[in-house]
């Protein structure tokens, strides 16, 4: 039996959300395109579009993917930046993914930047424990209250941005997810402060009833940021 038939049989037995959330997981081109291509979500086009845009990552690079789960942007990003250069974290556990260093934490607990930064340091390459590129996907899950949503996801990209402006090299880049609305006039500030130039960017792959939407800012100036102060985070961890 074809596998979209057999799915849409299940959908008639399911609640009505998830009914929804299946016919459309069904008729997604991006879905189907994903598991063509052997990616684990339809969420690496997000990532191949970003990178094909504003050209994120090079072979050699290091690469920090938060919200990693189930692992498309990682599994990109290696096949760009070479095994070992990917440090990965989610909330919840994920087939390991060749070259990529992944570990499950939630990041919003104190820790999360520590070990994020000791397991930067083990890159042989890289012992200054800095990285080039802080991807953020986090995402909570959605309450329906597009208000809360949006301060939820606020609240973790401003955790990404704090982790950023610590780890990231010269000439760094954030990508860091973001519903459109609302007040984010702050991040934003804070990260045309720190960067040269900060872009929104709606992948095609995003889907158009979303209002996910993604802040790209490349070419991070860390001489912003007390080398001191860096030096230290860097030291204790
Ligand atoms: C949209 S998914 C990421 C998809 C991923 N980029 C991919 O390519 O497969 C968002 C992820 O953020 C994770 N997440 C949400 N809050 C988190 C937190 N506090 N710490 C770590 N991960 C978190 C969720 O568990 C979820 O897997």
């Amino acid at each position: 039996m074809p596998q979209k038939f057999q799915q849409l049989k299940k959908a008639k037995r399911l609640k009505k959300s998830s009914q929804k959330w299946l016919l459309r997981q069904v008729n997604d081109p991006f879905v189907e395109k994903a598991q063509k291509e052997g990616w684990r979500s339809r969420a690496a086009f997000k990532i191949i579009e970003v990178d094909q845009k504003f050209k994120i990552f090079k072979q050699g690079k290091v690469v920090v993917d938060l919200g990693a789960a189930p692992g498309g942007w990682s599994q990109y990003a290696v096949t760009k930046v070479g095994e070992g250069n990917v440090v990965a974290i989610d909330l919840l556990e994920i087939p390991s993914i060749a070259g990529v260093n992944f570990f499950q934490q939630d990041f919003l607990e104190e820790n999360a930047a520590e070990k994020i930064i000791s397991e930067l340091k083990k890159i042989p390459h890289n012992k200054s424990g800095l990285c080039d590129a802080v991807l953020s996907d986090m995402a909570a899950n959605t309450t329906g209250d597009h208000q809360t949503d949006h301060m939820r996801i606020i609240a973790l990209l401003e955790e990404a941005l704090i982790l950023a402006e610590k780890i990231l090299k010269e000439g760094g880049v954030f990508v860091g997810k973001i519903f459109q609305g609302g007040s984010s006039n702050e991040i934003l500030k804070r990260l045309r402060e720190s960067f040269s130039v900060v872009k929104y960017f709606k992948p095609d792959s995003s889907r158009k009833d979303s209002s996910e939407t993604y802040l790209v800012a490349t070419g991070f100036k860390s001489k912003n940021f007390a080398a001191e102060i860096r030096k230290e985070i860097l030291r204790k961890s």
